[in-house]
């Protein structure tokens, strides 16, 4: 049975996101999307709202009764033992993503040696996505329809309206 988690900051959940979401729960019997508490990066949503987000989409792809959310703090590894775990997604973009991705496999391999990372890529109309890119074009104004869920997109602006000095 293939039971794999996806983590990421999802600051916010983007089509890209949803994109490897729906093709790994092609493949897997149960999905878990690991919601990183983010204490390396400063986050515009707070954990709390990052994982609701990716919630109410799971429930609009329909794929609630696999796909789980998990917030989670600390090692990466250790919540994958904690849910018994050997499989983690993460998505490659460019080769600038294989770099640090195969760093963080590597990282997690060493400390876990029974857990391995499956790259995928992403369709290539998303290949050029990140959650900082579209959090910056929605600030500076930019149309963020085609890249985000209509309900994401929503609390994005909702949020930047909210936090005027936010860069
Ligand atoms: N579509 C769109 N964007 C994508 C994407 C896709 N398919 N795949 C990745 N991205 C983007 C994200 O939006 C994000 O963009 P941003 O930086 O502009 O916001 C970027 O790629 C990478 O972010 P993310 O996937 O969230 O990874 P990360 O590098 O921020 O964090 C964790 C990766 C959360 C999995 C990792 O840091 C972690 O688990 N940390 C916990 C501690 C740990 O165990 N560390 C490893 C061993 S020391």
């Amino acid at each position: 049975m293939t039971k794999a988690l996806y983590p990421g900051t999802f600051d916010p959940m983007t089509l890209g996101h949803q994109d490897i979401i729906t093709r790994a729960a092609a493949f897997c019997e149960e999905l878990y999307i690991g919601v990183a508490a983010g204490h390396h990066k400063q986050t515009l949503f707070s954990l709390e709202e990052r994982s609701a987000m990716a919630q109410d989409i799971i429930e609009e792809l329909g794929l609630s009764a696999r796909v789980k959310v998990l917030p989670y703090e600390g090692l990466l590894v250790d919540l994958c033992r904690k849910h018994n775990i050997s499989l983690i997604i993460r998505g490659v973009r460019s080769v600038g993503d294989f770099e640090y991705e195969y760093r963080l496999a590597a990282m997690n391999h060493h400390l876990a040696d029974e857990i391995e990372t499956l790259f995928m890529l992403p369709s290539e109309r998303f290949a050029f996505l990140s959650s900082s890119l579209v959090r910056e074009s929605a600030k500076l104004g930019g149309d963020v329809s085609a890249l985000l869920a209509p309900k994401i997109k929503k609390n994005l602006l909702d949020k930047l309206g909210s936090q005027k000095n936010y860069v």
